[in-house]
């Protein structure tokens, strides 16, 4: 008797719901709260509901800029040759194919050095230490069970450019993906920069020459 009044009951209650929407009961909240949830201001994922602030990073899903010097939001990643579609199993040591034959547009000169620095500073430096070496990152210290990943070492050097600037978009592991943090420029600024330490590295631990980070990286387009 009783279960059947609740069924009852129920029944009305969702077909006046069905009937009259949600609207007397945001009728309701705005009487008491002075606003309801239908009159919020929603955000797509990734809208930037702010104009970009001078040379600052485009926090985009569009990054594939104009050119290496703007920061306007460009086309998406994955929609050009130059910048594909990646899945974490291209991301398998010492990268697919694809990875490695990507191509490094932006000499690594001084002003993609300066920048890459500013970037690598920001960014990298946390978890694989300010010269590229693991062992002195902030992370070793704090997580000694973390494994120190160098990124100035020989392991690193061997690397095809496009392996580390795919890392950069993709992640792997316990290593965040940036694929929207950075510009497609400011990935190879960062590559450009990850080299010129490995060229550090090797001035400090007695290898000059050869096995430069700036040479891998202009032929690992040829590969
Ligand atoms: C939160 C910590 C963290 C941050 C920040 C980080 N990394 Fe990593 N990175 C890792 C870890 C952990 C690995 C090892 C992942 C694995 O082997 O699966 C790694 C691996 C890599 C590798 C591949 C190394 C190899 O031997 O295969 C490259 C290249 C790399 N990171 C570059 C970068 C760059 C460039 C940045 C800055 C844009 C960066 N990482 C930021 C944690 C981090």
């Amino acid at each position: 008797m009783r279960k059947r009044t609740f069924q009852r009951l129920l029944v009305a209650t969702a077909t006046l719901a069905v009937a009259t929407g949600c609207k007397p009961l945001d009728d309701t909240m705005v009487a008491i709260f002075g606003r309801s949830m239908r009159d919020q201001r929603s955000f797509d994922p990734y809208e930037n509901p702010r104009p970009e602030p001078e040379h600052s990073i485009a926090f985009s899903a569009g990054n594939f800029t104009k050119d290496r010097f703007s920061v306007n939001l460009g086309e998406s990643d994955g929609t050009r040759p130059d910048e594909p579609f990646l899945t974490p199993a291209d991301m398998a040591p010492p990268g697919s194919e694809t990875v490695r034959s990507l191509r490094n547009p932006v000499p690594a000169d001084s002003v993609s050095l300066a920048r890459g620095k500013v970037l690598y500073d920001r960014v990298c430096v946390v978890c694989h230490g300010p010269a590229g070496i693991g062992a002195q990152a902030y992370i070793a210290a704090k997580h000694p069970t973390v494994a120190a990943y160098n990124l100035a070492g020989p392991q690193v050097q061997a690397y095809a450019d496009g392996y580390i600037a795919s890392m950069i978009r993709m992640g792997r592991g316990l290593m965040p993906s940036y694929q929207h943090e950075f510009t497609y420029y400011d990935r190879w600024n960062i590559v450009n920069y990850v080299r010129e330490l490995e060229r550090q590295y090797n001035e400090a631990n007695g290898q000059g020459g050869s096995q430069s980070g700036g040479a891998n990286g202009q032929a690992a387009g040829g590969a």
